[in-house]
């Protein structure tokens, strides 16, 4: 892995509040769960790319190759989450999501909004299809509840990070010019006039 995604992640774990980032008691509590949630695969992927290649943005991006080969990033990904471990490695991964998002045409509110669907898809199953106590189901929401931060931060933050970057060595002005021109920019800018 390039170190560049080593000091994103880096610097999103420094910046999230440890109440908020994934933990290793979330870790081993998920990977007591993984057998079960392994089974929730082929149903995660069919809601998840129903939806995409339902929606015209969505669908765009989508657009080359077969479905099932589209469908392996999920799967793969699914995969690796439920084996483990939550190490460097599979942080910076999800950094490096951010990177290739950027090269693909996805954006954030897609990969965010896609989130959601994860989320609520795992709530209905992990009480309708694994049949969880509620105590149970509601423990384990909060775990994934984390994991999605954590990644979402990951991806999100190297969004942003590369997209300056590229523009920074296409423009040759440096990143930190770049991030005090927008400041400038956007201090003439009076936010409350769209309340
Ligand atoms: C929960 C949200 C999402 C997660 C966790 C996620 C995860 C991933 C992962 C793990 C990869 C593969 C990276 C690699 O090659 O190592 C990837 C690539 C990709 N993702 Fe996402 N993604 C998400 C949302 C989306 C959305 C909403 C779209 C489309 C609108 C999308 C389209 C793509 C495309 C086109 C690629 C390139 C690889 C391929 O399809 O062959 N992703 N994503």
């Amino acid at each position: 892995m390039s170190s560049r995604l080593a000091e994103v992640t880096e610097a999103v774990f420094a910046q999230l509040p440890p109440a908020a980032r994934f933990t290793e008691e979330d870790e081993a509590l998920f990977l007591r769960l993984a057998p079960g949630l392994a089974s929730l695969e082929d149903p995660l992927v069919k809601v998840f790319y129903d939806i995409l290649f339902a929606h015209p943005q969505t669908a765009r991006v989508l657009s080359s190759g077969e479905r099932s080969e589209r469908e392996n990033a999920l799967r793969r990904w699914w995969r690796r989450t439920l084996q483990g471990p939550f190490d460097a490695q599979y942080w910076q991964w999800q950094a490096a999501v951010g990177l290739i998002h950027v090269r693909q045409n996805v954006t954030n509110p897609m990969m965010i909004g896609m989130w959601g669907v994860i989320l609520n898809t795992l709530q209905v199953a992990l009480l309708e299809t694994l049949r969880l106590l509620p105590h149970e189901a509601a423990r384990a929401m909060e775990s994934l509840h984390r994991l999605a931060a954590t990644v979402q931060a990951l991806t999100a933050e190297s969004y942003l990070r590369h997209y300056l970057l590229a523009l920074s060595h296409s423009t040759g002005v440096s990143t930190e010019l770049i991030h005090r021109l927008v400041v400038v920019e956007l201090s003439s800018l009076d936010p409350s006039a769209q309340v």
